[in-house]
């Protein structure tokens, strides 16, 4: 039997501090906060089949075993750590006469699921997983293959080639499903080109695939279908409609001319159907990309665009695609509406839908991030709440798309990886079943682009030396994509903050440190019942998490300042008898609040404050509400994860991208230190210190 002691001190904590910067990972630094992995024809340590599931709960269910996944900005890619929940039960050998903080039996103290409690406790971050309130079935993630992504390919020697198509869709990869396809040129394209760019062809006499579908893009849609086991869906986009078409005889800005708009519907099928014929089936067309932008030319967009206003849209989707299209042989493919950024929402679709023949004929919605900042996601809310049958998917997102932005590619930016993080964090808080890049793959110029509309993206090629660079941006993916497959649910989280007032602000610690927890959260439960929790700590501290969940006990680990982790464990159902003792007991505030002081007090003594649980002798944990307005759970769920004191204060209010300017307040040394899941031999001090302090308040 094992101890009380022993439970707190092996399974209490798992720090997660890597042994070197980016463990198998080749890193090299550009000078842009952190570094990139670098894969050649000879090596690649991204590759690695993370999947397996951690297993089951032990026989009498004291543990079940957790694996969590690391990245961060000092260097750690995917570095693993193994860990255990624990239940006040397991401990329950503990000999008689031991005493615990408030002076009673400390078995007495196990009654009430006490070892849980301290460890929950402990958490300046309390994460409740109720994996019974369920969401949104997830889609996939992934990104466009463009011209410029294809050709990037394929210019690559071919064992590099192999490297990088791995690092992208295999299972030791990214593993990455969702796939976007242009139909035709885009920004990132070698040209200006449709499939029927010959003036008058009224009946598509002239329509041909070009030479970048046959040659490079339907190649790697082929490859990557056969790494994901068949698993790819493929989302198709066209930028505009061959010039004639249009109102200006343009590739950039204009509209379609309101005669052909049946042409250009049936040009759609025919595309469908070449695609087809070459063994690619597509999943879903979208109405076209980026409509807004044609508004704008040629001040801002000065590549291929074709404008819609909502009710064009609605009227081309209603009369012309929708009918096309079921009455195709690719009546199955899905039709996707808005494609442009989703600050417009819910109000372009309120407008489309406004008809309820087109609400009948489009599937759902897809969205851009690129303004994501000026959104709070509310319109996100805001169209699941109108149109619940429709999904919503991220159908594209890249670094330096502004014009403001000088320097467009900037190799190894965790500022940039912290972008895509928190904005798929949201997006899956938010109803969004997928989320994609743009151009999977794009030289360290950020192109080849003819518009010279560079930008950033994951995956960066340096074709001089023959040598794939994977960004934090890469990894920011790789934490969903890796462990959350197509079907997995979303599900509920409840995050408590040790550290928040019930004002919402910032509370400091005992020793003036005001070093603000900033963790976001999200989870889902995988079709074989593992549950995935994806947690980024923006802060530039090292911040404990305690994460709860019923069925398992209690978890809790310390992320490290600036991370990317994915925390994984089976959810598989351990004895019945344990359900009565995991609900938070309501003494949880004395018994915090005795443990705290004394905590604090060792740690003034020792100089070396560990955590903020001074707050919660203040009784000052706060659950997280919803957003103004809020009326549902996923409302407050969302809100939970959202910038502090949002739910205390009660407005919607998001502060993305800010980082704390705190002191670092928790024990525990930089990152780089040793992986250790055993306090006991915990990597600093400090920690060694205030094990002690537990065991002798034990
Ligand atoms: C988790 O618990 C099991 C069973 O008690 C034990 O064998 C294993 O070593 C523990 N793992 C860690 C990382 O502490
Ligand atoms: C596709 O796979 C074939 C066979 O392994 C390989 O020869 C070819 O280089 C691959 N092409 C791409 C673009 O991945
Ligand atoms: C779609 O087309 C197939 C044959 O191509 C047909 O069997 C099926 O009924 C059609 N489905 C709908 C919803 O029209």
């Amino acid at each position: 039997m094992r101890s009380a002691t022993a439970a707190l001190a092996s399974a209490a904590l798992v720090v997660v501090f890597g042994t070197a910067l980016g463990g198998r990972c080749l890193t090299r630094s550009f000078g842009h906060g952190s570094v990139v992995c670098v894969c050649d024809a000879r090596q690649c340590g991204a590759l690695e089949d993370l999947r397996a599931s951690p297993g089951p709960a032990a026989e009498d269910g004291s543990s079940a075993p957790f694996t969590i996944f690391t990245s961060s900005k000092a260097g750690m890619r995917l570095d693993r750590a193994e860990g255990n929940f624990t239940n006040g039960y397991a401990t329950a050998g503990t000999k008689v006469g031991d005493k615990d903080d408030d002076g009673d039996d400390y078995d007495e103290g196990l009654e009430d699921g006490k070892t849980e409690q301290l460890l929950w406790s402990r958490g300046r971050v309390r994460i409740a997983v109720d994996v019974a309130t369920q969401y949104q079935t997830v889609d996939g993630f992934g990104g466009a293959i463009t011209d410029s992504a294809a050709i990037n390919i394929h210019r690559l020697q071919p064992d590099v080639r192999d490297v990088l198509m791995r690092a992208l869709f295999a299972p030791e990869g990214n593993a990455y499903t969702m796939l976007r396809v242009p139909m035709g040129g885009t920004d990132d394209s070698l040209r200006k080109y449709t499939y029927a760019d010959s003036p008058g062809d009224m009946a598509l006499q002239r329509f041909r695939l070009a030479e970048e579908d046959i040659k490079y893009k339907i190649p790697v849609l082929l490859n990557a279908s056969r790494m994901t086991g068949g698993e790819t869906r493929v989302i198709a986009s066209a930028w505009t409609a061959p010039p004639w078409m249009k109102t200006t005889d343009q590739f950039v800005g204009g509209v379609l001319r309101r005669d052909l708009y049946q042409l250009w519907a049936d040009y759609h099928v025919r595309f469908l159907s070449e695609y087809a014929q070459r063994g690619v089936a597509v999943w879903a067309l979208t109405s076209g990309n980026e409509p807004i932008n044609a508004f704008f030319t040629p001040l801002l967009i000065r590549f291929n665009s074709m404008g819609w206003t909502p009710l064009q849209q609605r009227r081309w989707l209603g009369r012309h695609l929708g009918p096309a299209l079921r009455r195709s042989p690719f009546n199955a493919t899905k039709l996707l509406a808005l494609d442009d950024q989703r600050m417009l929402l819910p109000w372009w679709l309120d407008i489309v839908f406004r008809d309820p023949t087109v609400r009948d004929l489009v599937d759902g919605v897809a969205v851009h991030w690129y303004w994501d900042i000026v959104d709070p996601r509310i319109g996100l809310e805001a169209t699941h709440q109108h149109f619940p049958e429709k999904f919503i998917i991220s159908t594209e997102a890249s670094s330096a798309d502004k014009p403001w932005d000088l320097v467009k590619v900037q190799l190894g930016s965790w500022t940039r990886g912290e972008k895509y993080m928190t904005d798929i964090l949201k997006d899956m808080n938010a109803w969004v079943t997928g989320w994609m890049e743009w151009s999977l793959v794009l030289d360290t110029q950020g192109g080849p682009s003819w518009s010279r509309n560079y930008v950033d993206v994951g995956v960066m090629v340096d074709h001089a030396r023959q040598e794939v660079l994977l960004q934090p941006t890469y990894y920011a993916m790789a934490h969903f994509s890796r462990f959350v497959p197509r079907g997995s649910r979303r599900v509920r989280l409840q995050v408590e903050r040790a550290d928040l007032s019930p004002a919402g602000e910032d509370q400091p610690d005992e020793q003036g440190l005001s070093g603000r927890a900033q963790v976001d959260a999200t989870a889902f439960v995988t079709p074989r019942d593992d549950v995935v929790l994806v947690l980024h700590n923006s802060g530039d501290s090292d911040t404990s998490v305690s994460i709860r969940d019923p069925r398992v006990g209690v978890a809790r680990v310390v992320l490290p300042a600036r991370s990317f982790n994915t925390l994984v464990y089976s959810g598989a159902e351990r004895g019945a008898d344990e359900a009565s003792g995991e609900a938070e007991s309501s003494g949880a505030g004395a018994g915090d609040s005795s443990e705290s002081e004394s905590e604090a007090d060792g740690a003034g003594a020792a100089g070396a404050s560990t955590e903020a649980d001074g707050a919660d002798a203040a009784g000052t944990s706060t659950e997280a509400g919803g957003p103004a307005g809020a009326s549902t759970d996923a409302d407050a769920v969302g809100a939970s994860t959202e910038a502090d004191g949002a739910g205390a204060v009660g407005t919607s209010t998001e502060t993305d991208g800010t980082v704390a300017e705190g002191t670092s307040t928790e024990a525990g040394g930089p990152a780089g230190a040793s992986t250790e899941a055993d306090a006991a031999g915990a990597s600093t001090e400090e920690e060694t210190e205030r094990v002690r302090r537990q065991r002798k308040e034990i």
